[in-house]
């Protein structure tokens, strides 16, 4: 059985994709065992708890500096020992640390066709309206390994959306969240859990 911490900030609402996922058994061999929050006012936060699973909010505002902070996360992470830790909409850089700690364990979902729109300030609603402003006719979603980098490990899957005429970065952003990220982020956990990855 996989055990896994998905860490969010926000909606968490490929969080839910998650345990939807799960509890219909299309992700098989695999657990959520806590989620972590850098905000403890995250509805995903709600969302883990009402599915009985541990919330845990962990924030750099509660640290004096952003090393001690990266830390405290670290060593929590360590004690938990997850199998894969799963980043879903998580707003907070990993620490160098976790990553060595955890090699190859850890994936994050992006909102576009890695290498296009990505890297350093594309998070959130920004990629879509960069992806709008440049004029691209095809997005998408990303999963891919967390290295030292943002947004630079391997890729492990895409999934293209077309981008509709009269789209505004909220309508584009929910039709990649409904068209590829709900769909691709279970497949990748359950290729991972089942070893086909
Ligand atoms: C998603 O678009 C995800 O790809 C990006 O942040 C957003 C999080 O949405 N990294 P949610 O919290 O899962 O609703």
């Amino acid at each position: 059985m996989l055990k896994i911490v998905v860490c969010v900030s926000g909606g968490g609402t490929n969080l839910q994709a998650i345990i939807d996922s799960i509890e219909a058994g299309k992700v098989t061999n695999a657990e959520i065992m806590a989620v972590i929050s850098n905000n403890a006012d995250a509805k995903a936060l709600d969302r883990a708890r009402n599915h009985g699973i541990e919330g845990i909010c962990l924030s750099p505002k509660d640290y004096e500096t952003r090393d001690a902070f990266n830390e405290a996360f670290t060593t929590t992470m360590v004690a938990m020992n997850p199998d894969l830790i799963v980043l879903a909409g998580f707003l907070v850089k990993i620490p160098e640390a976790m990553v060595a700690a955890f090699p190859g364990k850890i994936i994050n979902i992006h909102p576009s066709l890695i290498p296009s729109f990505c890297g350093v300030g594309y998070y959130g609603l920004k990629v879509h309206e960069k992806a709008l402003a440049r004029g691209v006719k095809v997005t998408g979603a990303t999963v891919h390994y967390v290295d030292g980098g943002m947004d630079t490990g391997p890729i492990i899957a895409q999934k293209a959306v077309y981008v509709q005429p009269g789209d505004t970065p909220e309508v584009l952003q929910r039709r990649v969240m409904e068209e590829a990220e709900w769909i691709l982020l279970p497949q990748a956990i359950d290729d991972i859990a089942n070893g086909r990855i």
